[in-house]
């Protein structure tokens, strides 16, 4: 990891912003590769990603290494993937607004130093963040935005294709064509 990426994940490994410090056994930073063209953004650590200290490595992150491979044709690794909250919702509750203002610095600042020419945000709550908007993700997704300089892409969290079935899947997997053209663009 260059320096100051580095630099930030030893911040974040230490932080004690919000409340949810007391409850976290790792501090999920995010992985991948620091100069990626394509970065992820999930919602928050779930308790495999709390154990392992490493995003997506459960039930969701298996399906969405399946979906990055047989639509854009990558592995995880080179990509990077990272969250809206950097440690786990306790019971694997929704992420407060105060913990989402109180990690949102560290997410901007991982953007600005990967610098992804394409950013895919994965289900409400990175969507939002990012677009500044209250609008959900069923209306948000099926075309793509700008984000500081890269081609934001937004599409249901995994999780949502695991419970909700064919059309979720579906719909993510057009999506992530459309982030598999951004990328040759
Ligand atoms: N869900 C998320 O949003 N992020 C993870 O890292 C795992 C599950």
């Amino acid at each position: 990891m260059p320096d100051e990426l580095l630099a930030l994940a030893a911040e974040a490994g230490e932080c004690t912003h919000c409340s949810l410090h007391q409850s976290r056994t790792h501090v999920v930073f995010g992985m991948g590769a620091p100069n990626a063209e394509l970065m992820f953004i999930g919602e928050g650590p779930g308790a495999e990603e709390d154990k392992q200290g490493l995003p997506f490595v459960g039930r969701s992150g298996k399906l969405l290494d399946k979906l990055i491979l047989e639509e854009i044709g990558v592995t995880r690794d080179r990509c990077y993937i990272a969250n809206v909250v950097k440690c786990r919702p306790p019971r694997n509750r929704d992420p407060k607004p105060d913990e989402i203002a109180s990690c949102r610095p560290y997410l901007e600042q991982q953007i600005e130093l990967i610098r992804p020419h394409v950013i895919v945000t994965l289900g409400n709550f990175s969507s939002k963040l990012l677009l500044d908007t209250d609008t959900g993700i069923t209306k948000l997704r099926g075309r793509s935005y700008e984000y500081g300089g890269a081609v934001l892409i937004p599409t249901f969290h995994p999780s949502a294709a695991l419970r909700g079935g064919a059309e979720p899947l579906a719909k993510m997997r057009s999506d992530l064509v459309r982030a598999k053209l951004a990328l040759a663009a």
